[in-house]
């Protein structure tokens, strides 16, 4: 969704700025956009496209010198993509740019009113309301000009401001939509995303809701919108400015499939103990006998973290033996759940900013409830909201879709599984026999990485498919659910996943040779019950690919993984289908990286 970057200092801010953003393409946009300040003061100059950045660039002049400027990756929501409906906004007499993330709720009430007293609009956008409210104000400061109109703004916001008259600096605020501020040698920088700052910095303020900061080079000051001073203190991000880079892959998606191994490395490292067989998690903030008190477990998330959390309640339940259950986290918030102060709810998201699942934390909090939070960037607002948490530690994620993210959250899940469990039911010697599969997992997920090339031999064969099914039972359901939502999502073929179990029910109706089936099909329980599912795939001459641990006769081909303890089995049979939906999508020539309509985060309702 749409990115801001901002800089302050003593460089040539348009490259700057313009490699800021190229860094937040990942996240999805429609349009963008940079203004700088004239040397001459009095002016601000800018430059706005529809399309990609390059495609800024390209219409960025030669002579585009300044040495502070505000840029943005917009994502429409109020206006279609157009060069106008771009960001920044500025006022007609050139002297206010905004840039804004989030949605503007009163903008048309606003608009009307400011319409009635005269002012024209240039836009369709709710943004350009922000602007017309700041270069209208009387207040004799830019900080209070700011705060005043945002006095009258009802919505989320994530907003940079740059005014003509006051050069010396850039004015930030935040509501609901991520401020990061990166802190340089005489030299400040603004985004919405780590990743935008990180070539240039690694000591970082991220805003909190309802604060402001004023920016110069060579000084920053943090304040409420009350106008208190906070005195927000720089911390240090982890992340390396190279796990940005492709490293040598084709994509994104690659590399992070490929990373797994590594990334399932980091999130086990120091938190199991085996003198307990237990796992200790540092920011859990939840003690054994609160632990204890736990009567039931509500997970929530979207997308592909909504599927990691589906397998996090089985592990949960399985072992902690804690009734749990995960819904999606955009359709709680409006069903007036029923709050139970005996309930764990667990808040996940791999960006830790989704807009569905933070309102559900804040809804959940509102009302007393305990959250944690199992989300992998850190210091992001879910993150914050929680009472506690676990990070899932799989480093940036930069493709629009996830896999790496994926697997270390239910890698983290399993961790919080063993822990609630060891102080509960779960004893010496199973907490040992999951903690030992634990520790194959990364082996494991390399011996599967290691076989790409067969499966991109049997992608070729699905890239004609108009239409697939995936079909698991229980633990097999959500790899199902995953790995249908991964292939959708970047080569565009219809995918369903259903329950083995409801075949009869219903889906059976649409079996034939055109509609292969993607069949999980583990070594465990139920394995009699999955086989039963394909021979009456087979039976009505449906094509089965299986995943399993051993070759399934009834299918057509079966990609063979490793076993592990039953429990973590869908950790590893959710790996090759990443690789199947990948090389599907490329053996299709789809964009893998940026899929259309899609954005990395949604910030947005
Ligand atoms: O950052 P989050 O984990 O909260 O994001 C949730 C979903 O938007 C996300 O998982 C989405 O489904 C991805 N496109 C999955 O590939």
């Amino acid at each position: 969704m749409c990115g801001i970057v901002g800089y302050i200092g003593k460089r040539d801010v348009a490259p700057l700025l313009l490699e800021g953003l190229a860094r937040l393409e990942y996240r999805g946009y429609d349009s963008a956009g940079i203004v700088v300040n004239s040397p001459k003061a009095g002016a601000l100059k800018m430059v706005k496209a529809k399309g990609r950045v390059r495609d800024l660039e390209a219409r960025v002049p030669k002579r585009f010198a300044g040495t502070t400027g505000i840029a943005h990756t917009r994502w429409a929501t109020h206006g279609a993509p157009s060069d106008l409906n771009s960001h920044p906004h500025l006022d007609p007499e050139n002297k206010v740019a905004v840039v804004h993330n989030g949605i503007v709720d009163n903008a048309a009430e606003l608009r009307a009113k400011l319409e009635a007293d005269g002012v024209v609009f240039a836009s369709e956008t709710d943004t350009e309301v922000i602007t017309h409210l700041i270069a209208r104000s009387q207040a004799d400061s830019l900080e209070e000009k700011v705060r005043e109109a945002l006095k009258v703004i009802e919505g989320t916001y994530g907003i940079a401001v740059m005014h003509a008259d006051f050069t010396d600096r850039i004015v930030v605020a935040r509501n609901g939509s991520p401020v990061i501020l990166g802190i340089g040698e005489k030299e400040m920088l603004v985004a919405s995303d780590v990743a935008a700052l990180i070539a240039h910095t690694r000591q970082v303020v991220t805003l909190n809701d309802g604060e402001m900061a004023t920016l110069k080079a060579d000084d920053f000051r943090t304040y409420t919108t009350s106008g208190t001073t906070t005195n927000a203190t720089p911390e240090t991000v982890e992340w390396e400015a190279a796990s940005y880079d492709m490293g040598g892959h084709d994509t994104y998606m690659h590399k992070e499939i490929s990373e797994q191994p590594d990334a399932v490395d980091r999130v086990l490292r120091g938190r199991i103990d085996d003198r307990f067989n237990t796992v200790h998690l540092g920011g859990l903030n939840l003690d054994p006998r609160e632990a204890r008190g736990i009567r039931r477990v509500k997970i929530l998330g979207c997308g592909t973290s909504y599927h990691a959390g589906l397998i996090g309640a089985g592990l949960i339940e399985g072992m902690a033996r804690i009734p749990a259950d995960a819904e999606p986290a955009s359709e709680f918030r409006y069903r007036n759940p029923v709050v139970d102060p005996d309930t764990l709810y667990i808040a996940v998201s791999q960006s830790g900013e989704t807009y569905d699942v933070l309102a559900a934390v804040q809804e959940l909090k509102r009302k007393g409830a305990r959250v944690l939070g199992v989300v992998n960037v850190v210091g992001s607002a879910i993150a914050r909201e929680a009472d506690g948490g676990v990070y899932v530690h799989a480093g940036p994620e930069v493709c629009v879709v996830s896999t790496k993210c994926f697997t270390n959250t239910v890698v983290a899940f399993a961790l919080l599984a063993v822990h609630l469990g060891r102080i509960r039911d779960l004893s010496v010697t199973d907490g040992k026999r999951i903690i030992e599969g634990l520790r194959k997992l990364p082996a494991q997920i390399q011996e599967i990485l290691d076989g790409e090339e067969d499966i991109k031999k049997l992608a070729a064969e699905f890239a004609e498919a108009k239409s697939m099914m995936f079909i698991g039972r229980v633990r097999g359901y959500p790899v199902a659910l995953e790995a249908s939502l991964k292939l959708k999502e970047i080569s565009y073929i219809h995918a369903e996943a259903y329950p083995a179990s409801e075949l009869k029910h219903g889906p059976l109706a649409l079996i034939e040779p055109s509609l292969p089936t993607v069949a999980i099909v583990p070594d465990d329980d139920l394995l009699e019950k999955n086989r039963a599912a394909l021979e009456e795939i087979k039976a009505r001459s449906g094509r089965i690919l299986a995943v399993a641990h051993r070759e399934q006769e009834k299918a057509d081909h079966t990609i063979v993984v490793p076993k592990n303890e039953d429990e973590l089995d869908p950790i590893l049979m959710g790996i090759p289908l990443q690789l199947l939906a990948y090389h599907t999508a490329l053996a299709m020539g789809r964009d893998i990286d940026k899929p259309r309509n899609l954005a990395k985060s949604v910030t947005v309702e």
